[in-house]
């Protein structure tokens, strides 16, 4: 499984940045280095460094950024404070953050982040902690519903989570496709030839799991705390949720 190449909104990105070759710049989610990697591109004397809390895209983000000033760590955005201390880094001049998982994260299917592909009920960004099979089996059915309805802003939260909390009654939930299975069958005919119906129940479980929100209202902070006085901060949202908080 290859990492793309593609950046989204690069041009945007860059100008947002407004790149000075001699200054410091922190991308909070490296990625498969493709944001980072034209950063680096543009620095002279300047330094790059690239966090990421997924340790297999810190590994091809390291071999992608070897021959360039930056420095590549495994850890969340929300503790960048802690990673530029670390490098005896005060202050940075940009900071880049591209919200969500990343396509490699999505189309890998043994990450289980994807109601296309059957696999075990994963979804951990840093392969580390709570599992979408634990929120599933473990969650109170209010707590589910509420998780569905908020992060999801799926209106048959109610309904998915009462059916989910049904079908454990019997057996564990284990994979995506069971995950999906249930979804499906929580929502009324007309609306599952709209669009697929997993979508909003996935995105509110992987949320969920990867604590998205409180990570980046936190990291949002410590972005604002990073800065140089006139630096620039580029965020990319997917979503509402990440709109309303940016
Ligand atoms: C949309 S992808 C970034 C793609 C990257 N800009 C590129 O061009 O290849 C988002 C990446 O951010 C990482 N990520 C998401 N939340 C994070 C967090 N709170 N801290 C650190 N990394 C995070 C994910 O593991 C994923 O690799």
């Amino acid at each position: 499984m290859e990492f793309s190449h593609k950046p989204v909104m690069l041009y945007e990105c860059l100008e947002g940045l407004n790149i000075n070759p001699e200054g410091i710049y922190l991308d909070g989610t490296a990625g498969g280095a493709g944001h980072s990697s034209e950063i680096a591109k543009r620095l002279t004397t300047g330094r790059l460094i690239s966090l990421d809390r997924d340790p297999d895209a810190v590994a091809v983000a390291t071999e992608r950024l070897k021959d360039y000033n930056a420095t590549v760590v495994n850890c969340n955005y929300s503790e960048m404070d802690m990673a530029l201390s670390d490098l005896g880094i005060d202050k940075v001049n940009g900071i880049l953050m591209d919200l969500g998982v990343s396509s490699y994260q999505l189309d890998n299917a043994a990450r289980g982040f994807s109601y296309h592909y059957d696999a075990a009920l994963d979804m951990r960004m840093s392969k580390t902690g709570l599992s979408a099979k634990d929120v599933v089996n473990e969650y109170s059915y209010a707590d589910l519903s509420k998780i569905i309805f908020e992060y999801g802003e799926e209106k048959f939260a109610r309904n998915i989570a009462n059916n989910i909390v049904k079908a454990r009654e019997k057996y564990t939930i284990e994979t995506t496709l069971e995950l999906a299975e249930i979804i499906r069958n929580s929502v009324p005919q007309k609306f599952r030839r709209e669009k697929n119906p997993c979508k909003k129940t996935f995105q509110a479980i992987r949320m969920e799991v990867n604590g998205e929100l409180t990570h980046l209202s936190e990291g949002l902070d410590k972005a604002f705390d990073a800065l140089e006085i006139g630096g620039r901060l580029c965020v990319i949202t997917f979503h509402s949720l990440e709109d309303r908080l940016v």
